[in-house]
């Protein structure tokens, strides 16, 4: 591995330690830390994770995983290695050079952004702040808070960027679920605060990523993440409000992607759905349009995406209405499952799901509803909890089946097979033989 043997002769740092090992702190070990962790670990890095929940700390440390993409094996094997450890105390910090934080970027509810996680996580590190320091910011957020947030804390203590410690933003592309592009396979963009600062960062990643991207800033990193969120959030607004079109015409939007994707340029297909969902797609944009206000610029394109996305729920609550109308049923008192209520096919986040929002929306009306999600067992939601339905039971004592995430758990043919009503917004029944008894509407 290179990057073990190169030095980065700046700020008077030693990356690579005299037995040639590195040391990395992750601060923040939830979706984008704990994986970022344990490919370091793997890359043969010393690694300390930080985080404020002691229950995380305490599951790494019995090398139990938590999360669905990271190898339980392989977490146990660092861990027993002695590569990787985990701790609440940001005095460990102590022991290392290089610090990559990995804290969540939520919105508040008025929409805009919430960066006391990383205000946080940066005071703690700026205690510990050394001489010959990396530190880099990873959680998504709008362009300059590297420069504008994490630089002035940094440097109130007296030493300086570029100077006495290196400072960078790398943004985290990991894909959850993915079993594809990993960490290690999904070349990492990183910039500095001056050329120093960058290569030291591209010399850090080298060890847990094949191929780092250097840019000239952090600001140009940080917008590089908001450019490929923006990208994808525009694209699904788009489908989805043509999806709407469709529907009005009385055409198959489905039949038209799969059509239109046989074009072998100028073309990429996204599809319809219920929603946004995740932690990143429906948030990232509106850091940048939040950002744009402050300099009196209206991101237009990003606002109306969202309004499109974030009225899918509500659209599709209206399709289900109209579809139990046909059988002379109304919301009220209808039994209806929801098939999924992860963001995304074969994760367990239901973070900004809209699957939620459905069912909250549902239920407003006085529908009875259920849920069954292989990878969510229970959920709180409204000051209700819901126990997964047992599709081994089947669905027919369902009036309606919505598919709102499509899992590849999921039978769907033998979900069909007991099923009265099915409302599909995945296109989940695409090409199956539907029985005798069952009607199924898509999206
Ligand atoms: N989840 C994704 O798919 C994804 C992908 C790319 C980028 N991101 C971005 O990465 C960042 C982290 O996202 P995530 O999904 O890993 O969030 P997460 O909620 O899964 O994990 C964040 C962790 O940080 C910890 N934490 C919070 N405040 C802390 C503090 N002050 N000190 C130490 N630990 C603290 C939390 O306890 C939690 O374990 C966000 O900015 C997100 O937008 C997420």
């Amino acid at each position: 591995m290179g990057a073990a043997t190169s030095r980065v002769s700046s700020a008077g740092a030693e990356q690579v330690r005299e037995d040639g090992t590195i040391r990395v702190a992750v601060v923040g070990l939830g979706y984008v830390g704990l994986p970022l962790a344990l490919e370091f670990a793997r890359g043969g890095a010393q690694v300390l994770g930080i985080d404020v929940d002691e229950r995380k700390v305490t599951a790494v440390n019995a090398g139990h995983s938590y999360l669905l993409d990271v190898d339980a094996d392989a977490l146990g094997a660092a861990v027993a290695d002695g590569l990787l450890s985990a701790t609440t105390d940001f005095n460990a910090l102590a022991g290392t050079e290089n610090i990559c934080i990995c804290v969540p970027t939520p919105l508040r509810k008025s929409l805009d952004p919430d960066i006391s996680h990383i205000v946080a996580a940066v005071e703690e590190v700026a205690k510990h702040l050394r001489r010959g320091m990396l530190v880099v910011l990873e959680s998504t957020t709008y362009p300059g808070t590297t420069e504008e947030i994490v630089l002035p804390r940094l440097e109130a203590g007296g030493l300086k960027a570029g100077v006495d410690f290196h400072l960078a933003f790398s943004p985290e592309r990991v894909d959850p679920g993915n079993t594809r592009y990993a960490i290690r396979n999904t070349p990492k963009i990183a910039g500095g605060m001056t050329r120093a600062c960058t290569e030291r960062a591209v010399k850090l990643y080298q060890f847990a990523v094949d191929e780092v991207v250097p840019v000239h800033s952090p600001r140009a990193a940080e917008m590089v993440k908001l450019l490929e969120n923006t990208f994808r959030a525009i694209n699904i607004g788009l489908v989805n409000e043509l999806a709407m079109i469709c529907n009005h015409l009385g055409i198959d939007i489905w039949e038209v992607i799969e059509a239109a994707k046989t074009k072998p340029f100028g073309y990429i297909p996204f599809y319809p759905g219920p929603g946004l969902g995740g932690h990143c797609i429906p948030i990232d944009p509106l850091y940048l349009s939040w950002k744009l206000r402050t300099v009196n610029y209206t991101a237009r394109f990003i606002e109306l995406a969202a309004t499109i996305n974030s009225n899918m729920p509500h659209y599709v609550v209206e399709q289900v209405t109209d579809v139990l109308n046909t059988d002379r049923k109304s919301v009220n008192g209808s039994r209806i499952l929801l098939l999924g209520v992860a963001y995304k096919p074969d994760v367990a986040d239901v973070r900004e799901s809209p699957a939620l929002d459905i069912l909250a929306l549902l239920r407003r009306k006085g529908a009875v509803v259920a849920y069954s999600d292989p990878y969510v067992p229970e959920l709180d939601l409204l000051g209700e909890r819901y126990a997964s339905h047992d599709l081994a039971h089947g669905v027919k004592d369902f009036d309606l089946v919505l598919v709102t995430t499509n899992h590849s758990a999921f039978d769907m043919d033998a979900i069909l097979a007991s099923a009265q009503v099915v409302y599909d917004t995945r296109n989940a029944t695409a090409g199956r033989k539907i029985p005798e008894g069952c009607r199924v509407v898509r999206l």
